[in-house]
């Protein structure tokens, strides 16, 4: 049966990707925040999944504001990378299941989350920061991939509790795949950060850490939070953060912590990283 041997959730700034592009990694800026993803590429060997299904939103690349689903899972054997506009490098294709993304499809229909399914679907920086956090340094991507694309731009969007729902819905749904795989989860996006707007600029420390704290051992606190509290701490953008409890549902309600780490700003961002294990 394909099982989950962890999740991770992770930031996906763009200016990441200009900074891997650049060779950036070890000036002041940036060096602290991708020493902060070693042990996460080192507990990735350690597992080895096979397949990475990749909470993430879509950020007007492949749905627009004329036509945004609520949730959408990629179906397809292949996804390809294109610039949506931040000036990124397009990365390889990555190489998809469709097999088992329609498996995961349906059981998400069978327990009520009626979400699209896409037979094409282009992936955004959303999806391929953080792949390339993970992978860059090998010669082709190591897993087959399952995007998932959770709307966090064009209200209204799901709240955080559906999203915690919808975890546990992937949960049951990838453990009822009958083919041996190892599953890791990862949800993308946040941390606070706003990049329009009178509070342009914003990001709210204080609630960064008690929601990382909160995804680890408190989903409750951040699941009952509504749109607009989540959107009044962590701004417009930091609402992203909803993928993070969709990662944290599909885990079991007791965890290990294998590592976290914070670091503030990048670009305009409070950047997150977290992996965490099944506690038993
Ligand atoms: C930034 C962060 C994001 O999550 C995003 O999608 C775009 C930009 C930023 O901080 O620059
Ligand atoms: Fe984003």
């Amino acid at each position: 049966m394909a099982r989950i041997v962890g999740g991770v959730t992770t930031s996906h700034i763009p200016a990441i990707g200009n900074a891997m592009t650049e060779g950036l990694e070890n000036t002041p800026y940036w060096k602290r925040f991708f020493d902060g993803y070693e042990p996460v590429k080192r507990w990735l060997e350690d597992v080895k999944p096979d397949i990475a299904l990749v909470v993430y939103n879509d950020h007007g690349l492949n749905f627009f504001l004329n036509n945004i689903p609520t949730f959408a899972i990629g179906c397809a054997d292949r996804y390809d990378n294109a610039d949506e506009g931040w000036g990124l490098k397009t990365l390889a294709s990555f190489e998809g299941d469709a097999q088992f993304s329609w498996h995961i499809a349906e059981s998400l229909v069978e327990q009520h989350f009626d979400i699209a399914t896409c037979q094409e679907m282009l992936v955004d920086h959303g999806f391929v920061i953080p792949m390339a956090l993970m992978w860059r340094h090998l010669p082709k991507w190591p897993v087959k991939v399952i995007p998932f694309a959770v709307n966090t731009v064009q209200h209204p969007i799901p709240t955080a509790r559906r999203c915690y729902q919808l975890g546990k819905a992937l949960r049951k749904a990838i453990d009822s795949y009958p083919e041996d795989l190892k599953v890791v989860i990862f949800g993308t996006g946040g941390m606070s950060h706003q990049l329009q707007g009178e509070r342009a600029g914003l990001i709210n420390v204080d609630y960064d850490l008690k929601t990382m704290e909160s995804v680890i051992s408190d989903p409750e606190w951040l699941a009952r939070q509504t749109t607009s509290e989540i959107i009044e701490n962590a701004g417009t953008e930091g609402v992203e953060i909803i993928m993070w409890l969709v990662m944290r549902g599909a885990l079991d309600d007791q965890v290990k912590v294998v590592h976290k780490h914070y670091h503030t700003p990048i670009s305009n961002t409070g950047a997150g990283v977290l992996v965490l294990q099944n506690a038993a």
